[in-house]
């Protein structure tokens, strides 16, 4: 996401306290982990181990400034220096290419793509969306795994200047003016998810499969199941489905997960500009923050154009017009919201898993998976001052259920078992390093003693009901407002998650009141949310623009409780706050895309990427992609983050992109030799125009029409990636 559709209003505005006085109700961590403490502590979360935790309960350990025993795995190239060019960088020794760009045709309904193309609705819908973002992969065969998958990857938004480049920009977006039909549906069509399966060639390149049965696209126009509590409820019937069981599109797809069982997921983060509501604006959209006016791309205004059909500008309106829900689309943006999965391998409909809450997701990660245990997904609501989120299934996990590459099978039915039912939980992290998690049901009991169901106004029984107001929920029941969640990740070995929280102008300092955005009064006032909240324990910054990096452990997936810690802190090397010490040579800020990369024996690497707007480092770089073994750095001490001072040879910047863009979107393939990222909202780049493939690490020699693309990034040699 880009600074161009971040949404800086504040929507969060509860009633629960934040920590408020963190400094005086601290109990220092170390004492937890290390000392008297630490054996009651680690009772209570299970004696579960904790990785990178080299002398915990040891007299002579590590002091502050001192490394912990060195670990197998190690970093193998040097961190590179900052770059603002229009270029990809990488490391010595490794290639970076360009892949997939916007536009690339799918199939033969859109003609090759040329340097002027004119974007029409039905060549779009052919070919590769705009502004890639979370991808994942999925193999045809064990076998050759790493060489021929499926990519699945999100669309975000769009670039309009490049879309409509040929004829100089967009049309119909002054005020009061209405968009062309045509344009509005090439918009929709640029949106939402690209399936397309990619090659490794003979010569080690990367190519994709033109008119490859797999190729698909998901728009914010192709109709959609919607599964779990949601689903049939009053709460999302419309005239397209009066059964309230069926909707069109997804949008603003940012980061992405994947599942056990071989389907993808996709996340919808910023979709409520894409809808407007001028009158009788209900709790949930004040909370999520439907506007009034004009939606973002003034998609709306094209409704009533002759060639409408079934309401597909109209849509986008959600003011009560009908007499009845059944006859308009008032219920249209409760449609959106969801974690939606999709089976990659089949010609299925995309399904919205509703029992996953309904916020602005960032994206969903699985946790560790052990069988006759429930399946775990984690998810963040990306905005300032929300929450961290976590869903256990009701049934447990049977391997027989895990993927099996390339099988045409019902996969989405395995989705149903696990995802539709289960039980939805939101953060509470205690200022003392321990955490936990509280469950969003009806009959939950708030602090002050009431069901949710009777706090929120719902029936007793009213799933859907919680869902649809998941924010709220998680208001009344005390979450932490974090400093924008942005993604997860997770040792599939330990399981402890990771998660960036990428900044945050609105933390305020130690001691200041909370505000909220109907003006300041600390009211129960349903549909609002905190406009400002002071610093708490995982969010210890107030004016937070390095953002940080938190990692917790739960006793086992299904558990309630957690134990936290900051791991590195994002700062500009001179900034008085560079909490973890960074230089010249790790400095970044606003962490938002991240991976841990299983390498075996218990050991990996975690990738971090940043969207970052903060000069102290846009000075020096452009977005970048840095990675660290999480083993190779000492455990926490006190409320010091993981990685410390002493420590920045292990932090290095592998990767930095061209000018204007975040990088974002992260896999390897399974034999780590080729590490797949995405080039975001590039200002001028890739470099050749007309090329689909070419170098990434190329610059333009003029202007060029922007695409968004993935890259791959390969050693000459053919070897592991980092290593
Ligand atoms: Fe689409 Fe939160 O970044
Ligand atoms: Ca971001
Ligand atoms: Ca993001």
């Amino acid at each position: 996401m880009s600074k161009e559709i971040e949404d800086h209003r504040i929507l969060n505005r509860s009633s629960n306290e934040p920590f408020s006085s963190i400094l005086e109700k601290h109990v220092s961590r170390r004492g937890i982990m290390q000392g008297g403490l630490g054996v009651a502590a680690m009772s209570v979360l299970g004696g579960f181990g904790l990785a990178g935790c080299s002398d915990s309960d040891d007299d002579d350990g590590a002091q502050a400034g001192e490394l912990p025993e060195k670990t197998a795995l190690a970093l193998a190239f040097e961190s590179i220096a900052g770059s603002m060019t229009d270029a990809v960088v990488v490391p010595e020794g490794y290639t970076a290419q360009v892949l997939i760009p916007w536009g690339t045709p799918l199939n033969s309904m859109a003609p090759d793509w040329s340097a002027d193309r004119s974007m029409t609705p039905e060549i779009q819908a052919n070919s590769v969306g705009m502004h890639h973002d979370g991808m994942y992969h999925f193999p045809l065969s064990e076998a050759d795994a790493s060489n021929d998958f499926l990519l699945a990857l999100n669309n975000e938004y769009i670039d309009q200047s490049a879309l409509w480049a040929p004829q100089g920009g967009p049309t119909g977006t002054g005020t009061g003016e209405s968009r062309p039909a045509d344009e509005v549906r090439t918009e929709i069509n640029a949106h939402g998810v690209t399936i397309v399966r990619v090659q490794k060639q003979s010569d080690g390149t990367w190519a994709h499969v033109p008119n490859s049965p797999y190729n698909r696209r998901f728009t914010s126009a192709t109709p959609m199941e919607l599964a779990g509590p949601v689903r049939g409820s009053e709460y999302v019937v419309t005239a397209y489905s009066t059964d309230g069981t069926m909707t069109r599109g997804t949008n603003n797809n940012c980061a992405s997960g994947y599942t056990p069982w071989g389907t993808y997921l996709t996340c919808e983060e910023n979709w409520p500009g894409y809808f407007i509501r001028d009158t009788d604006r209900r709790i949930d959209d004040r909370r999520l923050g439907i506007s009034e006016g004009r939606g973002r791309y003034g998609w709306e205004t094209a409704a009533g154009d002759a060639s409408e059909t079934n309401a597909e500008f109209a849509r986008f309106i959600a003011d009560p017009t009908g007499a009845t829900a059944a006859e308009d689309y008032r219920n249209e943006p409760r449609a959106f919201g969801y974690i939606v999965e999709i089976d990659p391998y089949t010609n299925t409909r995309a399904v919205k898993r509703t029992a996953l809450g309904r916020f602005r997701h960032e994206g969903c990660w699985p946790g560790k998976l052990v069988e006759g245990q429930p399946v775990v997904f984690y998810s963040g609501h990306d905005s300032r001052n929300e929450y961290i989120y976590k869903f256990v299934s009701d049934a447990v996990w049977d391997p027989a259920d895990a993927n099996r590459a390339g099988g045409n099978y019902d996969r989405l039915a395995i989705g149903a078992k696990y995802m539709d039912q289960g039980t939805l939980y939101v953060a509470k992290f205690n200022a003392d390093g321990t955490g936990e998690w509280l469950p969003l049901t009806p009959s939950t009991r708030t602090p002050d003693g009431q069901t949710l169901a009777s706090a929120l106004g719902l029936a007793a029984d009213d799933q859907a009901g919680i869902i649809i107001h998941t924010c709220d929920a998680a208001d009344l029941m005390g979450a932490t407002p974090m400093d924008r969640p942005e993604w997860g990740a997770v040792d599939p070995v330990s399981g402890e998650v990771y998660m960036t929280l990428t900044n945050n102008s609105r933390r305020t300092e130690e001691g200041t009141d909370p505000t909220y955005t109907n003006g300041g009064s600390d009211t129960d006032e349903l549909g609002v949310g905190y406009a400002t909240a002071p610093v708490n324990g995982p969010n210890p910054r107030a004016n937070n623009e390095g953002g940080q990096v938190i990692r917790w452990r739960e006793p086992s997936a299904g558990e309630t409780t957690f134990e936290w810690e900051v791991f590195v802190f994002g700062a500009a090397a001179g900034d008085q706050d560079n909490l973890s010490g960074l230089t010249e040579l790790n400095q970044f800020a606003s962490p938002d895309g991240l991976w841990y990369d299983e390498r075996g024996d218990g050991e990996g690497i975690l990738w971090i990427q940043t969207d970052n707007g903060y000069e102290g480092v846009t000075d020096y770089t452009n977005d970048q992609l840095l990675a660290v073994v999480p083993n190779s750095v000492s455990m926490s001490e006190g409320d010091a983050a993981v990685i410390d001072p002493s420590e920045q040879q292990q932090l290095k910047r592998f990767a930095v992109g061209p000018n204007g863009c975040e990088v974002t979107g992260i896999f390897a393939t399974p034999d780590k030799t080729a590490l797949f990222i995405n080039i975001q909202h590039p200002g001028n780049w890739p470099a050749d125009p007309g090329a689909i493939t070419q170098p990434a690490t190329n610059a333009a020699s003029g202007d060029v029409r922007p695409r968004a693309s993935t890259v791959v990034i390969q050693k000459a040699d053919g070897g592991q990636i980092g290593v």
